[in-house]
This record gives structure tokens, C-alpha cells and sequence, in this order.
């Protein structure tokens, strides 16, 4: 049965970082896969969350099954932490949340309930992270992409974007990026948000929030408005959740699905449909990763001292797009990467074609997206000269 199937190729992302691994070369460059890295090119433990792993190891009675939506505790943090504790949709018992294993599995477990709820398509504003569209298709949804960032002007395109969102049809879904935007860091301003929001308005048209970068952009208070906002305008919302990246808990495998209903009864009617999704994909959700969030979350001091941690990290990012920028100057790209100081989160979008981001890994030892997507992360005081005098090679000679 399987004598004749042919290999994939690699992921666009996830095959990065093992063609990465496998270069031999000492000055590479890793500007790939999403993961926040150190001064040093390492992934640290941050301190809150080895202190919350040790506990939730200390605590441990059992290894009897989590409840299908995982522990309480978790989930109520994860609701906290999106839509604070005093969020009218949490007190009219509209918002409910389920553990799921990583953002990844939030998207699919909510992209096969918008299936069973009778959408047949999502619409996302493009180029939007490229394992959106599989993991819609996956679940039976198309994907309608909508103008949304010119990659020649480095802009978002608000007007043909909000053009494209009133031209949705009541019974489809859309795709938002919660902050952060993968690939182009390109965030929405306030106003862009409530323009948005006034539409959504309109009726009939479920968002769909993906929050993969939580506390990247501005604060962990100011980059959930879309998601308060959101749950606060409208009727129903889906709002995917992910601690990889703020917590650093990439192989914990640690997210969540919240649901937002028109009702408690309808919220709860909805839970149970996608705790029945995750019984028939993998029944029980990892204990792990949501014993450690829920040590966090619920005591404050730890809470303060993750959220300090996670500050922080965002603030090297913020710098690390500085350091770009500056060293781009310094080797003749005058403003053409000025743009990247205003971005947010860990990506960007460098002017490169698909050719010569292959020509920068495999001439450079510089890796990134072919849509020269780049993890601002893995730039260093060290490595920015060298990075930017291949750049300078390379870039698209419009922004010269
Ligand atoms: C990324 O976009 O690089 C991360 O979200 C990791 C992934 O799964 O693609």
C-alpha cells in the first residue's frame, strides 16, 4: 500500500530549521522558524516558568487523564489573561475556553467546529502564516485571500482590506491576526481595529482571532484589545491561543480554543461540540505545559515575574529591529529597511525574491522563508554586519 507514495517536501518553515541544523558552516544565520532566541542564539527556560514547572511536578498526585477540556485553573488564566477577569462576555458566561495542544491545535480544533456549525469558507487578508491554509483546507473550509499588506510598498492596504471584509458574505468566517502579524509584523492601528469591528458588526460574519504572540507587540494589556473588543461587540467569536512563544513552552505543546456565543447556553452547546472533535482526534489534552500556565496564572507574584520576563523578551525583539534597521544603514541600504522599526512581533518581510532568499542560504548560510519572511530573533550585535552586506547583495532594487 505504501510501495509507491511519494515524500513531500519539506514544510516552508519547520524544514528550515533542520536544513539548518545539518549546515556545517560556524557563521550561519537562523532567521527561520518562530522561535524567540537570546542574545546568546539560545531558547532559555524563562525563570517564572521553571519555577511553575517545578511546583506543578511537586504537586503532582496522578497520572490519571485531565478532563477532556483540560484543568480549570488553566482555563480560567488563559480567559484572564485574554479577556481580563471582568469582561461582560465572561460574566454572562458567553466566553468558555478548552486546552488544546499548542495554537496549531486551537486553529484546527475551531476550524473543524466552524465545519460542523455550516461554514464552508474563511476568508484571511494576505500573505497570512503559511500553515493557515492547510490547516483550514484540512478541515473542509476554503480559504479566500483578500488584499491585505503591499510587500513592494511595505504597507498595510487598510481600504481594499475593509472593502474585501464588507464583500463577505453572513455565514463565512474571518481570519484575524490577533497581534504580531506572521509573516509581515504588520499590526493594525486602533482605529483600523474598531473600523474592522464596525464591520464585523454588520452581522453574520464570525472572526476568527489567532493569538500566537501575546505580550510581543506592546503589552500583555494593550495587544488583547481586538480579542476584548471583539468578545464585547459581537455575538460569537472563535479566539485561538497559543503559550508557546510567550511562555516559551514550544514542546510542551500548550494552547487553547475559546469560543465567545450569543448566550451561556449556546457558548457551553458549542464547547461540547469541540470537546467531541478533540475525543475523536486525540481524546485528552497533555498535562504538562497547562499544569505549569495554570502554576503561573494563579499566583501573582509569578505571574508579575513571568510578565516581566516576557517584557523583556519582546524589548530585545524591539531592539533587534533597530539594530537592522541601523546596520542596513551602515552598509549603504539607506532607509530600505526602515520600515521594520515599525513593525511588531518577531517577523518581518524583507524585499527579497524567492531565488535569492534560496541564493542567501545556500551562497550566505542565511536562513529564512522563501517569502523572505525573517525571525527578528535571530539577529545578534554579531551577525547584524554580515546579515546586511549579503542583504545589500540580494534586496529587491526597487527599495534602493
Ligand atoms: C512560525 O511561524 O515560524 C511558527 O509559528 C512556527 C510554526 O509552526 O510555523
Amino acid at each position: 500500500m505504501f510501495a509507491d507514495i511519494e515524500a513531500l517536501p519539506p514544510d516552508p518553515i519547520l524544514g528550515l530549521s533542520t536544513a539548518f541544523a545539518n549546515d556545517p558552516r560556524a557563521d550561519k544565520i537562523d532567521l527561520g522558524v518562530g522561535v524567540y532566541r537570546d542574545a546568546d542564539g539560545r531558547t532559555p527556560i524563562m525563570r517564572a516558568v521553571a519555577a511553575g514547572a517545578q511546583r506543578s511536578i511537586d504537586g503532582e498526585t496522578t497520572k490519571a487523564y485531565l478532563p477532556p477540556a483540560g484543568p480549570e485553573a488553566y482555563n480560567t488564566g488563559i480567559l484572564d489573561l485574554l479577556l481580563g477577569a471582568d469582561h461582560p462576555a465572561r460574566g454572562d458566561g458567553r466566553a468558555v475556553s478548552v486546552q488544546a495542544p499548542g495554537g496549531c491545535g486551537a486553529l484546527r480544533l475551531g476550524a473543524e467546529f466552524l465545519k460542523r456549525a455550516g461554514a464552508t469558507r474563511i476568508h484571511a487578508g494576505g500573505p497570512t502564516w503559511a500553515n493557515h491554509k492547510p490547516i483550514f483546507n484540512a478541515a473542509g473550509l476554503s480559504v479566500q485571500l483578500h488584499p491585505f499588506y503591499d510587500q513592494a510598498e511595505r504597507t498595510i492596504l487598510f481600504d481594499a482590506f475593509l472593502d474585501a471584509l464588507r464583500a463577505v458574505p453572513a455565514g463565512d468566517a474571518v481570519l484575524l491576526h490577533g497581534c504580531c502579524h506572521n509573516p509581515t509584523g504588520a499590526d493594525f492601528s486602533a482605529e483600523q481595529l474598531a473600523a474592522v469591528i464596525d464591520v464585523l458588526a454588520d452581522g453574520g460574519v464570525t472572526p476568527f482571532i489567532d493569538y500566537a504572540y501575546h505580550g510581543f507587540a506592546d503589552d500583555l494589556e494593550a495587544d488583547v484589545r481586538l480579542a476584548r473588543d471583539v468578545a464585547g461587540a459581537l455575538p460569537e467569536a472563535l479566539i485561538s491561543y497559543s503559550c508557546s512563544k510567550n511562555f516559551g513552552l514550544y514542546r510542551e505543546r500548550v494552547g487553547a480554543l475559546v469560543v465567545v456565543g450569543a448566550t451561556a447556553k449556546s457558548a457551553e452547546a458549542a464547547r461540547t461540540h469541540v470537546l467531541n472533535i478533540a475525543r475523536e482526534a486525540y481524546s485528552m489534552p497533555p498535562a504538562h505545559g497547562a499544569a505549569i500556565v495554570a502554576e503561573i496564572l494563579s499566583d501573582a507574584a509569578l505571574k508579575d515575574a513571568w510578565s516581566a520576563e516576557l517584557a523583556e523578551m519582546a524589548s530585545r525583539v524591539r531592539g533587534n529591529r533597530r539594530l537592522l534597521v541601523a546596520a542596513g544603514r551602515d552598509v549603504g541600504l539607506g532607509n530600505a529597511l526602515g520600515y521594520i522599526e515599525e513593525q511588531r512581533g518577531m517577523f518581518s518581510l524583507l524585499p527579497v525574491a524567492p531565488d535569492a532568499a534560496d541564493a542567501l542560504r545556500t551562497e550566505d548560510a542565511i536562513y529564512m522563508t522563501r517569502s523572505g519572511r525573517i525571525n527578528l530573533c535571530g539577529i545578534t550585535e554579531d551577525n547584524a554586519p554580515r546579515l546586511c552586506e549579503a542583504l545589500a547583495k540580494r534586496i529587491d532594487g526597487r527599495v534602493n
